[in-house]
């Protein structure tokens, strides 16, 4: 596997353009190269990260850098040189000849003969920017009050009462730091530890898991969220279908036999849709018997969500527009009536039930305003109601649990199975 990369990769730096050849060339830093007096076609080599990228018809401009000068060197190569792999941020050696540049913005160009990427740069991914969010935090985003407090320990003396001079907790989600990122880049992502103190030894509950989640301005459906939802789960499904074929048979041979065909069925058909009211009607027609009675206005319970996916047929499914007093103050108001719901999305699927939720978020400054307001948030909130006021534009994302979707994929009963050191109510070993 690692031998076939390295060969597309070499394969990949020279089959693009000829290679001629010629002596060894010097290897140079960026500054050396743009220092240098009277470039006439010296063969040089040069180390560093590519800074931008402007790609014409037939040839291709990077702008590469390797910290030796503020300025970076501008690298000219034929346009067949071009492929996804030369992005921002990957590292670059490319080899060719120093010359004049005929621009007046530098002295010196390199034109490059041979261009190897020695490291791709995944900071993005399919347009989307990695973003690290905090876990220490001061907001409780889903307003469900499930918070573990930080404190320093008693030992440490800290004038004030409070270390950050305001409560903080760990974070619940990282969707209101990823808010703010997307105004600057469109569309964000976060991946990392998110903490619960919910009370529930559940076997799709954790104190402490993973959660994938994505933020992208201008979007205005939840249509156009559900496909990009709906795009994650079958992308990333079949990369680690062909990527580790053996670990995933080795759960569904053992641990979930039929697992494989059921996976391929929710690969292959279209994820259904379907409103909270019409959920509500489909489980008050249920003959089956459930523990909470299905009525409009209560929360969906786990039950009722394996019973929907059944009821679909075993594909997963979006329940859309859940009732406004349901969800959390961020979630954009459909203004309908006398059923009033917000654009809401989860997607439920088969063996666990809710995998992802997502929504529009309430880009209107008076009507978060008010939302706010009524849960007594506005001066803790003040500056998520600013990002309002300044160029609000609108928006939408979803957070995905990881270790529901290990579940989901690999057919396993319980989340405890899927993660080493399973932390819930009245257990954190080691
Ligand atoms: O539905 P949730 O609470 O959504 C949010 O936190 C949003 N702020 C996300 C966003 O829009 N950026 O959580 C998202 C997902 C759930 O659908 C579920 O898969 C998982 O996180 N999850 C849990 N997984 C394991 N244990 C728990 N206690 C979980 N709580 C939520
Ligand atoms: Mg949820």
């Amino acid at each position: 596997m690692f031998g076939a990369r390295c060969l597309l990769r070499a394969l990949r730096s020279c089959s693009s353009a000829p290679c001629p050849r010629h002596k060894p060339s010097a290897k140079l830093s960026v500054r050396d190269a743009l220092g240098a007096q009277n470039a006439s076609g010296e063969r040089v080599k040069v180390q560093g990260w590519i800074r931008s990228v402007r790609s014409q018809k037939e040839v291709l401009f990077l702008h590469v850098n390797d910290g030796s000068s503020l300025e970076s060197l501008q690298v000219v190569a034929d346009s067949s040189f071009d492929s996804r792999e030369l992005a921002f941020g990957s590292s670059v050696e490319v080899q060719g000849q120093l010359v004049k540049s005929l621009s007046k913005r530098q002295n010196v160009e390199l034109k490059a003969e041979k261009i190897e990427v020695v490291g791709n740069c995944d900071a993005k991914d399919s347009g989307f920017v990695h973003i690290h969010t905090p876990v220490i935090t001061s907001n409780d985003c889903e307003g469900a009050g499930e918070l573990f407090q930080v404190k320093p320990s008693s030992k440490i003396k800290v004038p004030e009462e409070n270390f950050f001079n305001v409560p903080v907790f760990l974070t619940v989600s990282g969707q209101l730091h990823l808010e703010v990122m997307s105004g600057a880049f469109t569309q964000v992502f976060t991946f990392g530890p998110t903490f619960r103190a919910e009370n529930s030894q559940s076997r799709r509950h954790l104190a402490e898991f993973y959660m994938v989640e994505a933020e992208i301005s201008f979007l205005e459906s939840l249509q156009d969220l559900m496909q990009v939802m709906e795009g994650l789960f079958k992308t990333t499904t079949m990369t680690v279908l062909s990527n580790c074929p053996e670990d995933v048979e080795l759960c569904h041979k053992f641990i979930a036999p039929g697992q494989k065909d059921r996976l391929e069925h929710m690969l292959k058909n279209n994820f259904l849709i379907i409103s909270y009211t019409e959920a509500v009607e489909i489980l008050k027609q249920a003959s089956q018997n459930f523990t909470f009675t299905p009525e409009w206005g209560a929360d969906l319970h786990t039950e009722h969500e394996k019973y929907l996916v059944k009821h679909c047929g075993d594909i997963p499914v979006f329940v859309i527009n859940y009732p406004l007093a349901l969800k959390p103050f961020y979630m954009r108001d459909n203004e309908d009536s006398p059923q009033h719901t917000v654009a809401a999305v989860d997607l439920l699927v088969p063996g666990v039930g809710e995998l992802f939720g997502g929504s529009l978020r309430e880009e209107r400054y008076h009507f978060l305003e008010q939302r706010l307001a009524r849960s007594g948030l506005t001066e803790a909130y003040q500056w998520y109601l600013d990002l309002r006021r300044f160029g609000s534009v609108p928006h939408g994302g979803f957070g995905m649990g990881f270790e529901r979707y290990l579940q989901c994929i690999l057919g396993i009963d319980n989340i405890k199975d899927v993660i080493p050191f399973p932390r819930f109510t009245h257990s954190c070993l080691l």
